[in-house]
């Protein structure tokens, strides 16, 4: 497979602007946090307690609870099932 991959018809809307562990990030309004953290390269969002490896988004639906973020203070959001804010302080890696 090869060529252009984009989706027809498909624009982006306004940005929005996030602070991800202190970071700046652009999302675009009507995005999932979920959706912007990758795009921005953010993949990992916690540790296994066993392992210790990076772990993030697995099912992107609101099933397995593997995109547990903190959302200005609040802990235990769905990054899945959340949609991205102008303003948003987000903190992975939630204790
Ligand atoms: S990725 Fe499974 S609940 Fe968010």
């Amino acid at each position: 497979m090869s060529g252009d991959l984009r989706i027809r018809g498909f624009e982006r809307k306004h940005p929005v602007h996030l602070l991800v562990n202190g970071k700046p990030v652009t999302a675009y309004e009507g995005e999932t946090l979920h959706a912007a953290l990758i795009a921005a390269g953010i993949l990992s969002l916690k540790t296994s307690r066993v392992t210790q490896e990076p772990r993030g988004v697995f099912c992107g639906m609101g099933v397995c609870h593997e995109c547990l973020v903190t959302i200005n203070g609040v802990t235990g959001i769905r990054a899945c099932m959340t949609l991205v804010q102008d303003g948003m302080k987000v903190e992975t890696h939630e204790p």
